[in-house]
């Protein structure tokens, strides 16, 4: 079984990214062949600053790596080492009507919160389904937010399939954990774009200073509260051990619990979970040769794998090119 998924280098990661993607990630690495990357060419739709992105990539590096990613089990890579994926994309173009994309609902969202509706912007589904596609992934664990976009790659998989009359792409399967939609700060899904995210590694007092401000209902202390509606009891029933759960759980229920207490145990919880990382991560940002290396080794592994692929896809649809030029 193949395991493959992304994460983009747009921004400080958050707890959005860990709950729901990169702990079933690291959950996974144990039982299956897993390629992780770093989706800096989906970045450039929304970071167009040379140094930034070169930050913001190195830090999804990190952030894996701390969190427990093992990179002597898994491919942990950048997207921009294997270009071929770039060369799918506009193969797969081909097939596929624009109407798929214009139902992508990312991207309204996207364009409704005045991201810039650029072509790459639009065309984002073709370059994921690309990064799946090329690696014959079999399963790709992600949040629910990114469902669509792997629909549209078993689509795309079967459209070239039928269009060239070969088995050539693998039809993919989401993975979803109990994290589908993990709230910001404001109850709406946490995002990177949306101001409402609690980041991986700030400095803890920030990360509490966050957590503090998630806004609840205003419900006395007295009165008994409804755990299912609140932001605050959803992040801790993601992050506390099941015997801390059924305990807040109960105290929503019975009453006589003020929402500060409840998110100053979620903040404990936090940084029991987060503060062993902050520790791995510091020191792996003082050894940067040590993640470039991680970085370069598993492209090279990941793009050997797309190589050979992309030899079919091109065979498949009549695509001749000079010997040696693809390696
Ligand atoms: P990105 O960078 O937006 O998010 C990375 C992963 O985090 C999950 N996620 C969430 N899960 C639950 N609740 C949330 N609030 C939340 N916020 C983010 C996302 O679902 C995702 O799994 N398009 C992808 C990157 C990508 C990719 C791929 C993924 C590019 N190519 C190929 C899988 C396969 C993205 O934007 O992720």
């Amino acid at each position: 079984m193949r395991v493959l998924s992304g994460i983009q280098s747009s921004g400080r990661l958050h707890l959005g990214n860990y709950l729901g993607a990169m702990k079933q990630h690291i959950e996974l690495q144990n039982e299956h062949e897993c390629f992780f990357f770093i989706a800096n060419y989906h970045s450039l739709t929304t970071v167009q600053d040379p140094p930034l992105l070169r930050q913001y990539t190195h830090d999804v590096a990190l952030d894996y790596l701390a969190l427990g990613l093992d990179p002597n089990k898994v491919n942990l890579f950048r997207q921009s080492d294997v270009p071929e994926v770039t060369e799918l994309a506009w193969i797969l173009s081909t097939v596929t009507g624009k109407g798929l994309l214009e139902r992508a609902t990312s991207y309204k969202d996207k364009v409704a919160k005045d991201i810039p509706a650029s072509m790459g912007l639009f065309s984002y589904p073709l370059l994921m389904a690309a990064d799946i596609l090329i690696y014959r992934s079999d399963l790709v664990p992600v949040g629910k937010d990114q469902v669509q976009h792997i629909e549209m790659a078993q689509d795309m998989a079967v459209h070239f399939n039928t269009t060239f009359g070969r088995e050539v792409l693998k039809r993919p399967e989401p993975k979803l954990n109990d994290a589908l939609v993990v709230p910001g700060i404001d109850g709406q899904k946490m995002s990177k774009s949306y101001g409402n995210a609690i980041n991986l590694f700030d400095p803890p007092a920030d990360t509490k200073k966050r957590i503090m401000s998630i806004k609840t209902d205003s419900k006395p202390v007295a009165d008994p509260k409804d755990p299912e509606t609140c932001s605050v009891f959803a992040l801790y029933r993601l992050m506390g051990l099941p015997e801390e759960v059924a305990a807040l759980r109960e105290r929503y229920t019975r009453g006589g619990m003020g929402y500060g207490e409840a998110k100053t145990l979620l903040a404990e919880v936090v940084e029991r979970v987060l503060g062993p990382a902050r520790v791995r991560r510091t020191k792996l940002a003082a050894d940067p040769d040590y993640v470039e290396d991680v970085l370069t080794t598993a492209g090279r592994r990941a793009r050997a794998v797309a190589r050979e692929v992309m030899a079919d896809v091109r065979d498949a649809c009549g695509i001749v090119t000079a010997k040696g030029t693809h390696g």
